[in-house]
């Protein structure tokens, strides 16, 4: 498996070779692959990693394994549904299976996660479709984190529509939030609009109430980690304040996703896990100390956005608004 350690973006694009299932876990945990179908993509491709010297197993052995390699990658990273959703279509693939070895088995896995990836390519362009009709001529912009092709296995989810705004009507200014701790928005989001010829305005996720107060923005649109059958949505930290600042200066705030990221077993975000990163996050940066050492921090890597404050969630299947009912 190989991909483009996020991590070292923009300074450098060193691409990683990875042979081994505790180098897939170790990827997906310090976020070298990020973005919530990057992960669940990473993590499909992750069961052939795990399973590759395994072919030559007896079927029960082979699915025995897998269950410990299914389970290393799940808790790899606990809020994004995506994973624990593409593991679930490569369990599929088993309980399915009924004739032949275990090599025959793994080619199905093999298909199955081609398949995943493949999928995502063709939804991102679909939610892209959706969402850019929602902009108007010279639309100018407010996103969070980061969601284009480096998050995805296609074009991006909000960043693929906010793409796809501007081939349709022009896009003024996308307004980046740096995206606190891990500068998601500085450095990937900004990367990502500079290869996309996208005109980009970075600012500290402090700004953005300050900015909704001083111009028309027409939009703020983010991703989402997961969705909970009522709309409460997940995404990166920060994500709730934005939409109290949008709801307070009248904004339409957006979420793009794909369908799958809803979660139709959570009925509110209050049972969704947000995952805590290592205070470390917080404290430093790229080695520096940014505080005292011995500074205690909160690192929750992500926040939940009620469903309120939420305009219209923006799928491949449809454009969703509140109150929501995805059924
Ligand atoms: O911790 P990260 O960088 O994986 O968090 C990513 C986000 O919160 C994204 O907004 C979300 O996964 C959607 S990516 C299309």
């Amino acid at each position: 498996m190989i991909l483009l350690d996020q991590t070292r973006l923009p300074d450098e694009e060193i691409w990683l070779r990875l042979d081994k299932l505790n180098d897939v876990v170790e990827a997906i945990y310090a976020l070298r692959v990020r973005g919530a179908p990057a992960i669940g993509i990473a993590a499909a491709y992750g069961v052939l990693v795990g399973m590759k010297g395994k072919v030559n197993l007896p079927l029960e052995d082979f699915k025995s394994h897998l269950q410990a390699v299914k389970e290393r990658l799940f808790n790899a990273r606990p809020t994004a549904v995506n994973l624990g959703w593409a593991l679930g279509k490569m369990a599929e693939i088993v309980a399915q299976f009924s004739a032949g070895d275990s090599a025959v088995l793994y080619d199905r896995l093999e298909m199955e996660a081609f398949t995943i990836h493949s999928e995502d390519i063709e939804l991102c362009d679909r939610i892209a479709a959706h969402g850019a009709a929602l902009f108007p001529q010279n639309a100018r912009i407010i996103t969070h984190c980061n969601t284009g092709f480096l998050a995805t296995g296609g074009v991006g989810t909000a960043l693929g529509v906010i793409a796809a705004a501007h081939k349709l009507n022009g896009v003024e200014m996308v307004y980046a939030d740096e995206t606190r701790p891990l500068l998601q928005g500085a450095r990937l989001t900004a990367w990502e609009c500079q290869q996309l010829d996208l005109p980009c305005r970075v600012m500290t996720d402090s700004s953005a109430a300050y900015r909704m107060a001083s111009e028309t923005i027409h939009g703020v649109i983010v991703g989402a980690d997961r969705i909970a059958a009522n709309g409460d949505t997940a995404n990166k930290i920060g994500t709730y304040g934005l939409a109290v600042a949008a709801r307070a200066h009248k904004v339409p705030f957006y979420v793009a996703a794909p369908y799958s990221t809803i979660d139709s077993a959570l009925a509110g975000g209050e049972n969704i896990p947000i995952e805590q990163r290592p205070e470390t996050e917080v404290t430093t940066l790229r080695g520096i100390s940014l505080a005292p050492e011995g500074t205690a921090a909160w690192a929750p890597a992500f926040d939940v956005t009620p469903a309120q404050l939420i305009t219209a969630i923006i799928t491949e299947a449809d454009v969703f608004r509140y109150p929501y009912d995805f059924s």
